[in-house]
């Protein structure tokens, strides 16, 4: 059985779905700091039978966790709980240590205390900073420029330490890059509280009308059009990436730490190109200036997760921009309360 936390948000939800449909039995934890309850319903309607219990506590919850691992018999934790918002960690960094630092030391002491030896945890792109150079590599040096990825680095380094120290405790730290899209059945998608932060839910906003026009942060960019370059892909494509990765420890393979994108740039533009030809809706937009803290440009070298975990990103921006607007249509105002 596998622990899921945080698997009531974005991702943690499209990775329990992949993974019911690979076979597995689930244990999902989400505190629901930025979830709604409606998910677990979504979830149990598309994964029939999969999850097996769903435990409403904050994964710093020492005792809670006792209790989940005295529970069930896990084998190993795919760990997506955490804050993920870069401005609010710069405003409230305590915050940001204490949820996901905090909550990652909780989270392996409790599994090391019931002899759970195998994680999966999300880190970010963000750990690598300003690039020397592009693709990024998981080789390059990192150096996050905010508390958000300062976060992700350090929970990287104490799973190191831990895996140095504990013989038989392995981990995969993977580098998300830009997660985009919705299960293609509409019933789960993104869902952010408030004005979207990221680039295609506040697309798929204006598309639907819920607001009136995308706001492009800066043409000036040292890119092809002069707007932000990233590395989108799909969030099946991420989402399958956890059970590449699961497989990779359950066979044994050692601690990793890979990049998980597609490996190509998209600029705003074309994003935005790309979901009006998808869905034959027009983007009202305006170009502002830059956000403060954006690079210009971020993509992945995803080569060694393909070496490594015998994985790649599949589906296409196209798709992505579909699946992302389906959902939206289907669910105009998001999750149900
Ligand atoms: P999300 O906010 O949608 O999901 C995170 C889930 O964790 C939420 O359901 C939330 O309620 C829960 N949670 C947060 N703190 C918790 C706690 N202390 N105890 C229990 N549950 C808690 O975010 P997401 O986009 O699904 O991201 C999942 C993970 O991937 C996060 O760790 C995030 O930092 C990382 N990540 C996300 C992106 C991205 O673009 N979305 C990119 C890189 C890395
Ligand atoms: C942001 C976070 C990053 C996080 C990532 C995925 C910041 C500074 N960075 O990065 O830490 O890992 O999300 O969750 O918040 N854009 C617009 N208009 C918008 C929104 C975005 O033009 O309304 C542009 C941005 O300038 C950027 C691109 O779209 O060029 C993608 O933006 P976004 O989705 O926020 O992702 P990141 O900037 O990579």
């Amino acid at each position: 059985m596998i622990l899921v936390t945080g698997g009531l948000g974005y991702i943690g939800s499209h990775a329990c779905v992949a993974l019911t449909q690979a076979g597995e039995r689930l244990v999902v934890l989400d505190n629901l700091s930025n979830a709604k309850r409606s998910v677990l319903e979504r979830l149990r309607e598309l994964c029939p039978d999969a999850i097996l219990d769903f435990c409403e506590a904050d994964v710093r919850d020492r005792g809670a966790l006792a209790r989940v691992f005295a529970a069930h018999r896990v084998e190993a934790v795919l760990h997506f709980a955490g804050l993920k918002s870069v401005a609010e960690s710069v405003a409230r960094p305590l915050l940001y240590y204490d949820n996901n630092v905090g909550g990652s030391l909780a989270l392996v002491e409790a599994m090391l205390a019931a002899g759970v030896e195998r994680i999966v945890f999300s880190s970010s792109a963000t750990v690598y900073g300003p690039p020397l150079s592009l693709p990024h590599r998981e080789d390059h040096p990192t150096a996050p420029h905010n508390p958000y990825g300062r976060a992700k680095r350090m929970v990287e380094e104490l799973l190191a330490d831990v895996a140095r120290a504990q013989p038989g405790f392995r981990y995969v730290a993977l580098r998300y890059f830009n997660p985009i899209g919705a299960h293609p059945s509409g019933r789960i998608g993104e869902d952010p509280r408030g004005e979207p932060n990221n680039l295609l839910p506040f697309v798929t906003q204006v598309a639907v009308g819920r607001r009136a026009r995308l706001r492009i942060h800066g043409d000036d960019y040292p890119t092809a059009d002069g707007t932000g370059v990233r590395d989108y892909l799909h969030v099946m494509d991420l989402a399958e990436g956890h059970l590449a990765a699961l497989a990779r420890l359950r066979a044994g393979g050692g601690s990793l730490v890979a990049n998980l994108g597609t490996g190509r740039g998209h600029s705003v533009r074309e994003v935005l190109a790309a979901f009006e030809r998808t869905t034959g809706v027009r983007v009202p937009f305006e170009v502002g200036p830059r956000r403060a803290g954006d690079l210009p440009a971020c993509w992945a070298d995803p080569s060694l997760a393909e070496r490594e975990l015998g994985w790649r990103a599949r589906r296409t921006l196209e798709e992505a921009c579909r699946d992302a607007w389906r959902w939206q249509c289907d669910n105009p105002a998001g999750y149900p309360d």
